[in-house]
């Protein structure tokens, strides 16, 4: 007989807590989602009974197993309800004050030993845990949306959390199916931080007139990216992202590798959010014709050019993280290929080139353009000097 399993506690029944509490359902554990609006906790469950019909009907899930899972999660607006879970994750609104009030709430109804987890993608674990009577037992957990879907969660250990929760948490993700890796309390944690070249230098590239958006899209593409910076701004709401560079950009004291751009502040001053408001870098309104760039049409080397520039910045990120112990060589590759679903590690990709390839784009750009942005990780210099390779 299968042993029972802990208590799971949600709390936030929006996008990313309904994902969670359906992953925890699915994985066996009895589930309690707790949002503060009855109405979020029903549409919650009408997603989800939406999504299982889905299932039956591809033949992935049987009507018992989709019985089965709804069935584990209890809803309540009551935050009392959570009394008896071992492990609690909380995915509200992103805002330290609001987060901290919560959690202080929950440690006068929950055991001192209850996991707390937050599943935050911009703030501080360390702060969030700061405002704790017990911070050993909190722990970043972040999701990807679809949570369901997405197969990577960084696990990430405030300043102040025992490491047997860190082992914990990596066991319980492996258990839903999902690809865990740790990463160290610091801004984007991995993949907001590693991936922001892609973004940044898109921009750059567009802002200087050396290519258009379509154009770098293209390149992108065609090195084997499933959507160019762009197009993928334009999914992702460019008012989001934006918002995910400035925190990432502020939080790491203006350091000039993380400078936002003008072009996408614009976009988000003008309302050109992307496909949710119908235009961003594209326009998604009926009748707009699609834009067809031909690599022939172009000046030579064009498309090598730009996807040279972008990956040379994310190898350089990458490769800094690495440097920083911001995570593991390996749990780096994962992280890129898993969160964001990169064609190929970018640790990897630099072996491929070797790292004085990617060391002499780099200098390159700094060179022509004086820039703290484009300083070369130490690590690509010292591997240089030693003609060596990340071990990945
Ligand atoms: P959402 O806005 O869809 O859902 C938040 C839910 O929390 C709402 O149903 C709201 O009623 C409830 N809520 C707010 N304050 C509450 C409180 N004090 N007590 C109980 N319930 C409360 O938000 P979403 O997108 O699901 O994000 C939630 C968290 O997950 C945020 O911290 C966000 O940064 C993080 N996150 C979001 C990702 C995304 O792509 N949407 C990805 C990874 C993390």
């Amino acid at each position: 007989m299968e042993t029972a399993k802990t208590t799971v506690g949600v709390i936030g029944a929006g996008a990313m807590g309904s994902g969670i509490a359906q992953l925890a359902a699915q994985a066996g554990h009895p589930v309690v989602l707790v949002d503060q609006s009855a109405d979020a906790l029903d549409r919650s469950a009408a997603q989800l009974a939406k999504v299982a019909d889905r299932l039956i009907e591809k033949g992935k899930w049987t009507p018992e197993f989709s019985q089965s899972v709804q069935e584990r999660i209890h809803r309540t607006t009551e935050l009392t309800a959570l009394e008896s879970c071992d492990w609690i994750v909380e995915a509200i609104v992103e805002k330290l004050e609001v987060k901290q009030s919560l959690f202080q709430s929950l440690e006068a109804i929950v055991d001192p030993q209850t996991v707390l987890a937050s599943n935050t993608s911009s703030l501080s674990l360390t702060a969030i845990a700061g405002g704790l009577k017990h911070p050993e037992r909190f722990i970043g957990l972040h999701f990807f949306n679809p949570a369901p879907l997405m197969a990577l969660v960084e696990i990430i250990p405030a300043l102040q959390t025992d490491k047997r929760w860190v082992e914990a948490a990596r066991t319980m993700m492996v258990d839903w199916g999902k690809s865990p890796v740790v990463a160290k309390d610091t801004p984007g944690f991995i993949v907001n931080r590693v991936a922001r070249p892609f973004y940044g230098e898109a921009l750059r590239m567009v802002e200087e007139g050396i290519a258009d958006a379509p154009t770098i899209d293209a390149a992108m593409r065609n090195a084997g990216f499933r959507m160019g910076p762009f197009e993928l701004m334009d999914l992702i709401g460019n008012d989001v992202n934006y918002a995910v560079s400035c925190s990432v950009f502020s939080s790491f004291y203006n350091d000039p590798r993380y400078r936002p751009s003008l072009i996408q502040k614009q976009h988000v001053d003008a309302g050109w959010y992307g496909r949710k408001s119908g235009r961003g870098y594209y326009d998604y309104n009926e009748g707009a014709g699609k834009v067809e760039v031909k690599e022939e049409a172009l000046a030579p080397n064009t498309f090598e050019r730009i996807q040279e520039r972008i990956v040379a910045m994310l190898i350089n990120e990458a490769s800094d993280a690495a440097y920083l112990h911001i995570a593991s060589p390996q749990d780096l590759e994962v992280a890129m290929t898993k969160g964001v679903n990169y064609p190929k590690g970018l640790l990897q990709w630099c072996n491929e080139w070797g790292v004085t390839k990617a060391l002499a784009i780099l200098e390159g750009l700094h060179n022509r353009y004086g820039d703290d942005r484009y300083r070369p990780s130490p690590i690509l210099r010292d591997m240089a000097a030693s003609n060596s390779r990340f071990e990945v």
